[in-house]
C-alpha cells in the first residue's frame, strides 16, 4: 500500500496528523518558530534542544522561555539533552507538567559543550546508559519517549545503529528519528538514506528521518527511498513555513513578496512577545537573513537590506526596512516608504 505524507498516524498513542515534522533546531525552535511550522501544516514540531539539568535546578529563562507551550502548537514534542537519568526524569515530569506530548532526547548533538558531559552523541558510547536515560524520561513523565540520534560518532562507526537497536528492544521508545550523518560530519556531507532504509526494515518502532531536506522535492524522495514513518524538516524550514503547505498539498505556489513581508511582520510580532522588544531585536537577526534570501532582488540590494537590518536599532525599524521591498500597490497606503529609494521596487511574485 502506498504511503503519503498526508496520511495520519501515531507515536506512543499520539495522533499525529501528517508524516511532516519540524526537526529541533538550538536557539530556533521556540514555541513561536513551532507554531510557524504548524500554521503552515507541519503535523508535529519538535522543541530546541533543552537542557535537562537546568531544568531540574530551575534555571528561570530555560523554565520559562524554553518550555513555554502555545496553546495552538499540539501536538508538540519536547527535546531534552543530558546523561543523567534522575536528573532526566525530573527535568521530563517538568516537561509534562508545561503540557508537552511527546519528549524526545538528544542523542546526536556533536557539539564538545553537549558532548563533554556525556550527552549527545556521547551518549552512542554507552548504549546501557543510552537507554537508561530514554527509560528515565519515560518514567519521570509517562510521555511517550523518542530518540534522536546518529548513524555513529565518526566514519566506519556504527554505534548509533547498535544504540538504536538496544532503545528499540527496551520498550522505552515510542520511535526513533535517524540523522544519517556521522557526528564528526556535523551537517555536512551525503546523508545515508540506504543505512536508514536499513534501520526502518529492522526496528520494532516508527523510524522518523532527518537530513538534507532541503527542498519538497528532495524531502518526498528521502520518504520513498527510506520507508521513514515520518520526514523532520531542519534547514529547508528556515524562513520558509511554505515548504510544510507545499509537502502537505495544500499549497504550490512560491510565496509572494506581500506574503513573505507579512510572515516576518508575524515573527517579529512574536519575537516581541516572547522576549521583549531589546532582545527580540538582537534576536531576530539571525532570523532576516533566510527572509531576504527569498525575497528575491539583485544581491546588491539584499546586501545592503542585510546590512541595515543587522544595524537596525529596534523592531520597527526592521519592519521598515522590509516594508520597502513591497511591491508598488502596497505602498499606495504609505507613501513615505514609496518616497525612501533605499531600493528599486520589483513587483513580480518570488
Ligand atoms: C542551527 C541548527 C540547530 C540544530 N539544533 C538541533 C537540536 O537542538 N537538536 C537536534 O537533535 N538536532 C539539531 N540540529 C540538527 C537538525 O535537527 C537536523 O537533524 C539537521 O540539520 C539535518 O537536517 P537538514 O540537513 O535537513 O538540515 C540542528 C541543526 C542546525 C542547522
Amino acid at each position: 500500500m502506498s504511503r503519503s505524507l498526508t496520511d495520519p498516524w501515531t507515536l506512543g498513542g499520539v495522533t499525529i496528523p501528517n508524516r511532516v515534522v519540524l526537526a529541533p533546531l538550538a536557539g530556533i525552535g521556540n514555541w513561536f518558530v513551532r507554531l510557524q511550522a504548524k500554521r503552515y501544516g507541519a503535523g508535529l514540531a519538535v522543541s530546541e534542544m533543552v537542557s535537562s539539568h537546568a531544568i531540574h535546578y530551575g534555571n528561570v529563562r530555560t523554565c520559562t522561555e524554553l518550555l513555554r507551550i502555545h496553546p495552538d502548537e499540539h501536538p508538540v514534542s519536547v527535546q531534552l539533552f543530558g546523561a543523567d537519568p534522575d536528573v532526566m526524569a525530573h527535568a521530563a515530569d517538568r516537561v509534562a507538567a508545561a503540557g508537552a506530548d511527546i519528549i524526545d532526547i538528544n542523542m546526536g548533538c556533536p557539539v564538545p559543550k553537549v558532548c563533554k558531559t556525556g550527552a549527545g552523541a556521547a551518549l552512542l558510547e554507552d548504549p546501557a546508559r543510552a537507554v537508561a536515560v530514554a527509560r528515565a524520561a519515560h518514567e519521570g513523565s509517562g510521555l511517550p519517549v523518542t530518540v534522536k540520534l546518529r548513524t555513529g560518532l565518526r566514519p566506519g562507526d556504527a554505534k548509533g545503529v547498535t544504540v538504536a537497536h538496544e532503545l528499540a528492544a527496551s520498550g522505552e521508545v515510542a520511535g526513533l528519528c535517524i540523522h544519517p550523518r556521522h557526528a564528526s560530519q556535523r551537517h555536512a556531507g551525503k546523508p545515508d538514506y540506504a543505512l536508514a532504509a536499513k534501520l526502518v526494515e529492522d526496528l520494532p518502532v516508527p523510524v522518523l528521518i532527518s537530513g538534507g531536506l532541503r527542498s519538497a522535492d528532495l524531502a518526498r524522495d528521502a520518504f520513498e527511498q527510506t520507508g521513514a514513518e515520518a520526514i523532520l524538516l531542519a534547514r529547508g524550514s528556515l524562513g520558509n513555513p511554505w515548504l510544510f503547505s507545499e509537502l502537505v498539498g495544500t499549497r504550490e505556489a512560491a510565496p509572494t513578496r506581500e506574503e513573505i513581508v507579512t510572515e516576518v511582520n508575524w515573527v517579529i510580532d512574536s519575537a516581541v512577545d516572547h522576549m521583549g522588544e531589546e532582545r527580540a531585536n538582537r534576536y531576530l537577526r539571525k532570523f532576516y537573513p533566510w527572509y531576504i534570501e527569498r525575497l528575491g532582488g539583485t544581491r546588491g540590494e539584499q546586501a545592503v537590506l542585510q546590512a541595515a537590518l543587522q544595524q537596525a536599532p529596534n523592531t520597527s525599524k526592521a519592519r521598515e526596512l522590509f516594508h520597502v521591498y513591497l511591491p508598488a500597490q502596497s505602498h499606495a497606503q504609505a507613501p513615505e516608504y514609496r518616497a525612501s529609494g533605499l531600493f528599486s521596487v520589483q513587483t513580480q511574485p518570488v
